[in-house]
């Protein structure tokens, strides 16, 4: 059986290192692949308010035979949520919506820096109320850089366990993880195979033959033997088996060298300074 590693969050939670993205998955393909995903060992769904298929997610749980406290779930405040009354409602539909009366993390989905007068600590601020009645064990942020956190550590008092960013073989983010590993907020990777871009890559797919693994693999091993936590999504049952058969393998330290040595700044998704949601 495949062992994956924990990570310890600043609260004393764990959340497991790898799992499973539900971002671009059809509602309707939802239920199939996180079914496929908990068979295939997966205990940590990502999902959020704004892919519309949290039901779907709840349901596959449900219905896998585990029990509720051995799935990781994460879960996200959409953009349209941010006022602290819709914060709270939205929280509420989320719980609902996935049938649970708790996740075991819940994210503020973007910062929008441009809306609502810039003021995301109320936000957080309400965060810190779902928090502290337990209906959220671990709380944090997602597309945030390194100066809205440094808001966040002055004006706030519950720090963020995890900044959840895009990165990709493409984007290797060395200097905002730098910054969350000096003020222990533990990365969460998204996109990490860069929605597919980065599996054909030359110096990536050299690995994958040296090493007998696939370019999926080696990339999800790259962000695993840099520390970060990491849910890649498909809707293909074999790829989903596919990446998560990276346990019986390590990548030498000049391999995930040469893997960082491919950053060219370049996003998949949107800038989260500029992006109003
Ligand atoms: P599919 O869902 O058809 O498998 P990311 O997690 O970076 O957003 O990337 C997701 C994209 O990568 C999806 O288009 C997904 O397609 C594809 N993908 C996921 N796993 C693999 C794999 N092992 N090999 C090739 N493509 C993959």
């Amino acid at each position: 059986m495949t062992s994956i590693p924990d990570v310890l969050l600043n609260n004393g939670q764990k959340i497991p290192q790898f799992g499973f993205g539900v971002f671009l998955v059809k509602p309707e393909e939802t239920f199939a692949a996180v079914t496929s995903a908990l068979a295939s060992g997966y205990r940590h769904i990502d999902t959020a308010e704004m892919y519309g298929n949290e039901k779907e997610v709840g349901e596959a749980v449900a219905k896998s035979g585990l029990d509720r406290a051995d799935v990781f779930l994460t879960t996200k405040l959409n953009n349209d949520a941010h006022r602290p009354d819709d914060a709270r409602r939205a929280f509420d539909r989320s719980l609902s919506a996935l049938g649970t009366d708790y996740v075991d993390l819940f994210l503020i989905h973007w910062p929008l820096p441009t809306r609502y007068d810039g003021d995301y600590v109320s936000t957080w601020n309400t965060l810190e109320e779902f928090y502290r009645d337990g209906r959220a064990r671990s709380i944090g942020v997602s597309n945030f850089q390194a100066h809205h956190l440094r808001r966040l550590h002055t004006e706030s008092e519950v720090p963020p366990a995890v900044d959840q960013i895009e990165v990709n073989p493409y984007l290797t983010q060395d200097e905002l993880r730098q910054f969350c590993g000096e003020h222990q907020i533990a990365v969460e990777a998204w996109s990490p195979l860069g929605r597919g871009r980065d599996l054909g890559d030359p110096t990536i797919d050299a690995i994958a033959r040296r090493v007998g693994k696939t370019p999926a693999q080696v990339i999800l091993r790259w962000h695993i033997d840099r520390g970060d936590i990491v849910f890649p999504k498909s809707v293909n049952a074999a790829r989903i088996r596919e990446n998560i058969d990276i346990f019986d393998f390590e990548l030498s330290g000049e391999d995930v060298e040469a893997i960082t040595a491919l950053n060219r700044n370049q996003r998949t998704g949107p800038d989260p300074d500029k992006f109003a949601g």
